[in-house]
């Protein structure tokens, strides 16, 4: 366990899958907790069983980045921001037309980047702050049909490495947390369509991920053993991304 008593931590995209899991296990670890979905009913249901602040906002919207902040602006110090509402509307390159990859930048990159700039002040103020931000393998492992995702990814990725520069003499670390296939709402279907086992055996680890192994992941970059870690990506994809990728033949 991280010890993160006295921690208050704000986790995007918590009403499912990756981002429930994580505020579930800063909580578990001590921090109090900001739980923000955009579904009301899936969000509320996490923030209460986790005595939590319930935030409920469209990152796609001006609005809804308000409304964060606002919240966040309550709090006065804010020690960890774990920005992992992501969306991923699959495009082949011929698909890919510009509204689809606005609104993909605009949950993936430009809500993330606002957010930390408009939360400096209360991470500035904690003197430990820890910004983590859920990118994925696909910022730097191809798939096909996967191109305008990869690109908001790796352009997460890039501003990480870059904010760690000038964020780090303002004691405030930044860091990327790249998860491989993990089982959730937005893959489950490509997990079935394969089969869970037989995917499997394309990872050296030999399993599909569990939320829970993401969350392990991001107690340890938000508390204080990564003290002296910033700028960087953890992956947490049991070696997916160093495997060549090969979905067909089938590896049998
Ligand atoms: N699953 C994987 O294998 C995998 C791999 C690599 C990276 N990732 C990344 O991990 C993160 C979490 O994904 P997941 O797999 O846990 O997916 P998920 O179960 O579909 O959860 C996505 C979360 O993002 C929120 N969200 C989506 N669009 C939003 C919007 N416009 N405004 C506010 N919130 C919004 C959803 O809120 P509501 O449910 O309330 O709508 C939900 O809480 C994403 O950044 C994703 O890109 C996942």
């Amino acid at each position: 366990m991280t010890d993160l008593q006295g921690y208050t931590a704000l986790v995007t995209g918590a009403s499912a899958g990756i981002g429930e899991a994580i505020a579930r296990r800063l909580a578990a670890d001590g921090a109090r907790l900001l739980v923000h979905g955009r579904d009301e009913q899936r969000t509320r249901r996490v923030a209460e069983a986790l005595d939590a602040e319930l935030i409920v906002a469209d990152l796609a919207e001006a609005s809804g980045l308000d409304a964060v902040l606002a919240a966040i602006e309550a709090v006065g110090t804010l020690d960890v921001l774990v920005n992992n509402a992501g969306f991923e509307e699959p495009a082949t390159v011929d698909q890919l037309d510009p509204r689809i990859l606005e609104r993909m930048f605009r949950i993936n990159v430009f809500a993330p980047v606002e957010l930390i700039r408009r939360s400096l002040p209360q991470l500035q103020r904690s003197g430990r702050g820890s910004i983590i931000n859920v990118t994925s393998i696909h910022e730097s492992v191809p798939v096909a049909g996967n191109s305008g995702y990869a690109t908001t990814k790796a352009a997460l990725a890039a501003y990480t490495r870059t904010a760690a520069v000038e964020l780090g003499p303002r004691g405030i670390r930044i860091n990327n947390l790249a998860p491989g296939a993990i089982r959730t709402a937005m893959n489950e279907h490509l997990i079935d369509e394969i089969g869970a086992e037989r995917f499997g055996r394309w990872i050296p680890a030999g399993r599909v991920g569990a939320v829970d192994d993401v969350a392990g992941a991001a107690s340890f970059l938000a508390g204080p053993d990564s003290r002296y870690i910033s700028g960087t990506t953890v992956t947490v994809d049991g070696a997916y991304s160093n495997h060549l990728v090969r979905y067909e033949p089938d590896p049998g």
